[in-house]
């Protein structure tokens, strides 16, 4: 029996050998740039058609002009891989500011550059400095995406001091989210990286211009795997981790079926010393071993006949894009399947997730 203290997984619990899937997307992907954009990019390509990439860069892309550079540097990493890989489309996002400008984002959109806007209430997370002090100042932004139908995605947290860091997902629903959702019926919002049962909940609750992606890592990890016995740096991201009967929400929901629900990995790598530091980034590097850990779960769920709409449906639905015309095949093998613990990047190093249980699913 694997065993993660909160997955229980028997060996020999599915028959089923192998699983063939409409290849899937990422729709909440950290590359970055440069070195870490190099050393990162196969392990999402190889598995992945496409991806919604994250705008936090230093400093962030926040113009249509932005977005096609960054594209580029995307599209000429993946031009030194090999297969599938070298067609991994990346889905541009802007880096919404209390300066951004509607028209140049209005026409970034209408000429396919950009799929959707994040919003990061400024201070939030990772490189968030520039971002949105005071949500009533985008409000024109807003109303002209709501307009054109472009996507706004959202980091859902609170920065407010006074308010605890395991309650900033459900103020932000209290506070922010639910008066936006009054202004704008029909602007189409993502609610990132869902942690807690309030997310689930709240996303249910509304209408079919509401959807929320969901990390491997929530599904499998709660607060304890990261604080007991030892504090685990390479747990640590934002989000922060909640208690277990949120996690069970998320797997629940992940593995319902329903539209709403989709995959966003949220893989997030930074060098290995910037986490096992004083201060350490926030972030958790999923990508290598994320369709491992999402068989695993939906099968210790009995629900891998739901795994395809999570991966690979439900997300080009929301966002109203095509389903990938490729497959790929998932198979389940007796011994636990390996992966590296970490990837180089030139002197350094990026460590990969680690569930903490085995995995027995491979991508052939
Ligand atoms: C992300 C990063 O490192 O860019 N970190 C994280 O913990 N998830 C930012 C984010 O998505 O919040
Ligand atoms: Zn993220």
């Amino acid at each position: 029996m694997g065993d993660n203290g909160f997955l229980r997984y028997p060996a020999t619990l599915s028959a089923l050998k192998e699983l063939t899937l409409i290849r899937p997307d990422d729709w909440h992907l950290h590359l970055r740039d440069d070195a870490v954009l190099d050393a990162v990019i196969a392990s999402s390509a190889e598995d992945f058609s496409r991806a919604i990439i994250m705008p936090n860069l230093v400093p962030p892309v926040v113009t249509r002009k932005d977005a096609e550079n960054y594209r580029q540097r995307i599209r000429s990493a993946c031009s030194k891989l090999t297969g599938a890989a070298q067609h991994f489309e990346p889905l541009m996002t802007l880096y919404l500011t209390e300066q951004t400008d509607p028209v140049d984002l209005i026409a970034a959109h209408a000429a396919g550059v950009i799929q959707a806007v994040k919003l990061y209430p400024a201070g939030a997370t990772t490189n968030s400095s520039s971002g949105v002090h005071n949500i009533e100042a985008v409000y024109p932004v807003l109303e002209a995406m709501q307009r054109a139908g472009v996507v706004l995605c959202m980091h859902g947290e609170v920065t407010d001091p006074d308010v605890d860091i395991f309650d900033r997902e459900a103020v932000f629903i209290d506070r922010v989210l639910t008066p936006l959702r009054t202004a704008f019926p029909e602007l189409r919002m993502v609610l990132e990286h869902v942690t807690t049962a309030d997310g689930v909940a709240y996303v249910q609750s509304q209408t079919q211009y509401q959807a929320c992606t969901l990390t491997p890592h929530h599904l499998v990890i709660n607060r304890n795997h990261m604080l007991v016995g030892g504090i685990r740096p390479h747990y640590y991201c934002l989000p922060i981790l909640k208690r277990r009967e949120h996690q069970q929400a998320l797997v629940k929901a992940a593995t319902s079926g329903d539209a709403r629900f989709f995959l966003g990995t949220d893989s997030a790598p930074h060098v290995t010393h910037t986490k096992e530091s004083a201060c350490g980034c926030a972030g958790v590097f999923n990508a290598p071993n994320t369709l491992s850990v999402l068989a695993t779960v939906f099968e210790a769920a009995n629900a891998l006949d739901n795994l395809e709409a999570f991966v690979s449906k439900n997300g080009p639905k929301f966002y109203g894009l095509r389903e990938n015309r490729e497959q790929i095949t998932l198979r389940r093998e007796t011994e636990a399947v390996t992966f590296p613990d970490t990837l180089t990047c030139g002197d350094e190093t990026i460590t990969v997730f680690d569930p903490g249980m085995p995995l027995h699913w491979q991508v052939v």
